[in-house]
């Protein structure tokens, strides 16, 4: 047996012979589990793949159905993930049909993110050309920490990086840009950048020792938290900036405040966090006025300068808008969004100022997760204070070769092919038709809600895609009444009631929403409740957690949301209140 060649094992008909050793029997059935490595007359590959694509996609309804996924109503107390614990390695190979059956059933329930009635927190709908080019990356896994191992894959980063360098107005030849794992992933490498301009490249060596602050604004993501904890900096080196009653921005003036402070006491600034458009209210900050704070208050001698990072996940594809003609609006937008459109562009293009950047494309790049960009302005200045010695088995053997400053080794060419094929797909145009289309249906359901005197919208000067709003019980005027929660330190005890009832309607709108519960021919609208849009005006440091405004939210994400889908949130968030109220909401 010992001589035998493996070639010996088989017949003619490529079929293990019966007197083949076991392993090597079973060595052949497993390659059924992979790709043929050579060109067949039929794809199996993608026979199998496309089955099922179809079986997923079987799990969608017709028109006029649920938007979960799968035969409703699901368990209300579900999904249940109680017997995960008990899964374990079977002993013998599973058919692959079952196989991808059990992975399509793991998709029963959850939300077709593309229905007309799906409108939760920033979860946009993959577009074709992002899935396509991302999946095309599962079959031959181009790794890109090196051209070695991508080849033009690379491309996918270096292409995108350049455009969106371009749209900032920074240098494409010296600007650069890196896929990462999501908006905070951007923010980690960020600040890792801030640390190592201010600290010193010495500080990648001795570790973070000096308490130097992250200056963000008190509305910024969470995210914030992530990273100052994961690079060691510490959580309570952030500085939270109060943010202007109105706008939601940053106050620059409470900023300013903090910087001299600072600059006064000798303690340097790591970096100063400009959110360009937050999750709820799409506040954008002032950049330039950041930029000029950064010049008037420099750090101690002996530390670089303040970096300045734009936490841009949300805010970032505005920048399609540079170039529109908004005199003419070849694309027709009614005057308010046009306005909208205007006022968000401009904000949005003062990033130019920024030293680096985070763009996410799983969410105004309808791509699928994960798909950030992280930009540095300089990337040769990156490159210089990150880099590592290389591995002992890795060669530089093309010129691209981000794995030397990368925080991950192995690097998916997923994200970097997702968000390109978009911006190739999309252009400018699609970008436009896209977004501006949102604010459109965004502005019907805000006129929508104007014309009901029990419900209120809480963010009417933003110019996001976000409306929040909070509904009252019938009879009460809700403007007046949000207006007096909103100032008045004598109404809490009415602002937290009225809390109750917004938590209240979106916990029953979301086990309706598992029981498909239908009321008066519609399924339910898939919503999101925010327990913290803004702080009362007389809790702006947010030091009681009682005097936050809760708000119900819908952020309409995809092309398929019409004004008749906001209808229907409107008449079924008016459903759930009157059934809280029925049952005794408090
Ligand atoms: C403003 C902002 N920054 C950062 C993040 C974090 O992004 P990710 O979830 O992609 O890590 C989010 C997520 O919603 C966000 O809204």
């Amino acid at each position: 047996m010992a001589e035998l060649k493996f070639k010996d094992f088989l017949n003619k008909d490529g079929i293990a012979n019966a007197d083949a050793p076991i392993w090597f029997k079973k060595r052949i059935d497993i390659r059924k589990a992979f790709p043929s490595p050579y060109l067949e007359k039929k794809d199996t590959l993608a026979a199998i793949v496309s089955n099922a694509v179809i079986k997923v996609d079987s799990l969608k309804h017709e028109e006029g159905g649920s938007s979960l996924l799968g035969d409703g109503p699901f368990d209300p107390q579900g999904p249940r993930y109680q017997d995960a614990q008990k899964a374990e390695l079977a002993p013998r190979m599973q058919d692959l049909e079952e196989t991808i059956d059990q992975s399509v059933a793991l998709f029963q329930g959850l939300s077709n993110w593309n229905h007309p009635l799906s409108m939760p927190n920033v979860i946009p709908p993959a577009n074709i050309a992002s899935m396509t080019a991302a999946m095309l990356t599962e079959i031959f896994s181009p790794n890109i920490i090196e051209g070695e191992y991508a080849w033009n894959v690379e491309l996918a980063e270096l292409e995108s990086a350049a455009i969106i360098a371009r749209l900032l107005g920074w240098d494409p030849e010296v600007a650069g840009g890196l896929y990462t794992f999501g908006g905070s992933g951007c923010y980690f490498y960020g600040l890792k950048y801030a640390l190592t301009r201010v600290l010193g490249k010495e500080s990648r060596s001795t570790g973070i020792r000096t308490d130097g602050k992250v200056l963000v604004s008190q509305q910024g993501h969470y995210c914030k938290m992530n990273s100052t904890d994961w690079t060691g900096l510490g959580m309570n080196n952030i500085v939270n900036i109060q943010t202007d009653d109105k706008t939601n921005c940053m106050d620059i003036e409470y900023l300013e405040e903090v910087m001299e402070e600072l600059f006064k006491a000798g303690t340097p600034i790591i970096s100063i966090i400009c959110t360009m458009g937050s999750t709820d209210a799409f506040a954008v900050d002032q950049v330039k006025k950041v930029r000029e704070l950064i010049e008037k208050y420099p750090n101690p001698p002996g530390f670089g300068k303040p970096f300045l990072y734009c936490d841009a996940v949300i805010g970032w594809a505005w920048l399609c808008f540079k170039s529109y003609d908004f005199d003419k609006n070849p694309m027709q937008f009614r005057p308010q969004v046009i306005a909208a459109i205007k006022a968000n562009m401009q904000a949005i293009k003062e990033m130019e100022f920024a030293d680096a950047i985070g763009c996410d494309f799983h969410k105004v790049g309808w791509s699928p997760y994960n798909c950030s960009l992280f930009m540095v302005k300089d990337i040769g200045e990156f490159q210089r204070l990150m880099s590592r010695p290389g591995s002992d088995y890795l060669q530089e053997r093309t010129t691209y070769n981000p794995g030397n400053y990368t925080l991950e080794v192995s690097r998916s060419g997923s994200y970097a092919m997702a968000g390109w094929a978009t911006l190739k797909h999309f252009g400018h145009e699609g970008f436009q038709a896209v977004l501006g289309g949102i604010l459109e249906v965004q502005h019907e359901l805000r006129e929508r809600i104007r014309a009901e005197s029990d419900m209120v919208c809480v963010n009417p000067d933003d110019n996001g895609f976000v409306t929040l709003f909070r509904i009252y019980p019938k009879g009460v005027d809700a403007s007046t009444q949000y207006a007096k929660e909103l100032s008045w330190p004598d109404c809490k005890d009415e602002l937290m009631k009225h809390n109750r009832l917004q938590e209240n309607v979106a916990d029953k709108l979301w086990n309706w929403l598992k029981e498909d519960r239908v009321i008066d021919g519609d399924h339910l609208t898939y919503t999101s409740l925010s327990t913290g849009f803004r702080p009362t005006k007389y809790n702006r440091d947010e030091s009681d957690p009682n005097a936050m405004i809760y708000a119900l939210k819908s952020f309409p994400m995809n092309v398929f949301i019409d004004a008749d889908s906001m209808n229907t949130l409107v008449k079924v968030v008016k459903a759930a209140r009157d059934e809280a109220i029925a049952a005794g909401w408090l």
